[in-house]
């Protein structure tokens, strides 16, 4: 491992030489850390059996197999097994760190507590302050082998304070992890005074994604209307589609039927992604069978926050209590893409989250009954590929002529990764480090 640096300076013949910016020094040799060639190696890579090792160069993967040619540099990751990093394709970075404010903290555990207390909350938030708590809570995740992240940052607020924050640092730190924005009207888009016009001007400002939240609206009309609005906008700005959908158990919040019909007619399918879908795991098999045949035509994406949806759900049931969460397994099992996310850390709708992917997987495979030992071996795909596919990011994948984008895992092996639920050693961005630790050992070895 080296650390990039501006500029160093070198000893030869005891004299001591000032190397130009994008020089680094490796045992005593100059190399421009553009066209050193590093190679990574002895690793087991996560859905390719024939490659264990690959070199880049200029940030770029150019050759991958056995046996390559000698590098500047070579890494040896020690049998580890890697992957590209996990994907987070549902958080909300303006809410993060704020579930033990004055007020912030619920009583009764639902979505509609915890937006209410949402509406005090955010008066007294500067950007500044969103700035600061966003950043840790981007810290957390990227220090968990996240690389990519989709946020939904609420712009019912005449001020677009959480907006403005969250451009900037979408801005700034774009080099060591990518940001996809949802203009997002957390108090709706029609029950907020302006909110349709506030989505509008999040979408101009810079915003990746139109959101809505059709459930939360004052009727099913206006529910609906709402989602009218997100397809035209989607469509007059080219942008992409998350909504916030039937985050409920009523089996009749059916919104998830007429954006799916919408984005089919229009052709956006795989621009569109359906957050939460909880009520879909509450519906009727034979309107959920008629449902998945028109899901796998449009080629809508669905997005489960699993410790989220078991939280704020079947908080209206006795027993049998629901989980709360769509239909994951049916869904994939149709080969419709599905993918899992954090969704909160610490806010007034959950009081836990840390970005930790591992922790999101263990529980949704449990939640979904995806924990067949066929299952678990490609369940990776549900942080990792799936969560990609989503935020349509093209240049994602351990493919030659791809950015070298990885985590190293604490495992050789998938199977024993997630039953060992191992941590992420090192981030790999563009074939530089974002961090690296090392393997916890013992002070004292357990003595069996
Ligand atoms: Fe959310």
């Amino acid at each position: 491992m080296f650390v990039k640096i501006d500029q160093t300076t070198m000893t030869i013949h005891t004299k001591q030489i000032t190397l130009p910016a994008g020089y680094i020094v490796i045992n005593n040799k100059p190399f421009d850390i553009n066209i050193m060639k590093k190679k990574f190696f002895n690793t087991n890579i996560y859905r390719n059996n024939s490659a264990t090792e690959f070199i880049v160069e200029n940030g770029k993967i150019t050759e991958m197999g056995t046996n390559l040619p000698e590098c500047d540099e070579e890494i040896d990751l020690k049998g580890k097994l890697i992957m590209p990093p996990y994907v987070d394709p549902h958080l909300h970075l303006d809410y993060v760190y704020t579930g033990r404010n004055d007020g912030g903290m619920v009583n009764s555990g639902t979505l509609f507590e915890g937006i209410e207390r949402w509406h005090y909350i955010k008066k007294s938030q500067n950007k500044k302050d969103v700035k600061e708590r966003a950043l840790a809570g981007i810290r957390e995740e990227v220090s968990h082998g996240i690389q990519f992240i989709r946020t939904h940052i609420d712009v019912t607020d005449p001020e677009l304070t959480g907006l403005k924050a969250i451009l900037e640092l979408r801005e700034e730190l774009k080099d060591k992890v990518t940001i996809q924005i949802v203009s997002f009207p957390q108090e709706g888009m029609y029950a907020y005074k302006n909110g349709f016009e506030m989505v509008e001007e999040g979408l101009k400002m810079g915003a990746d994604c139109v959101g809505a939240i059709p459930h939360f609206e004052w009727a099913r009309e206006i529910g609906e209307k709402s989602i009218h609005k997100t397809v035209e906008l989607a469509v007059k700005y080219n942008k992409m589609i998350d909504v916030h959908i039937d985050e409920t158990d009523d089996v009749m919040a059916r919104f998830i039927e007429l954006l799916n019909a919408l984005v089919m007619t229009e052709g956006i399918g795989e621009k569109t992604a359906a957050s939460h879908a909880c009520s879909f795991g509450s519906a009727d098999n034979a309107y959920a069978n008629r449902m998945i045949g028109l899901f796998k035509k449009s080629k809508i994406n669905f997005i489960t926050p699993p410790t989220e949806n078991a939280y704020l759900q079947g908080r209206m049931d006795n027993y049998p209590k629901r989980r709360g969460l769509n239909r994951v397994k049916e869904l994939l099992e149709e080969g419709i893409n599905v993918c899992f996310a954090q969704d909160s850390i610490n806010d007034p709708w959950y009081p836990l989250g840390n970005g930790n992917m591992m922790n999101i997987l263990d529980n949704g495979i449990h939640l979904t009954h995806m924990a067949s030992y066929q299952e678990i071996e490609k369940s990776f795909d549900l942080i990792t590929f799936n969560g990609a596919k989503t935020m349509m990011i093209e240049d994602y994948g351990l493919t030659i002529g791809r950015s070298a984008n990885f985590i190293v895992l604490n495992e050789s092996d998938v199977f024993e990764a997630i039953r060992k639920r191992v941590e992420v050693l090192a981030s790999v961005r563009n074939g530089e480090y974002l961090f690296k630790r090392k393997e916890p050992i013992y002070d004292l070895p357990l003595n069996l």
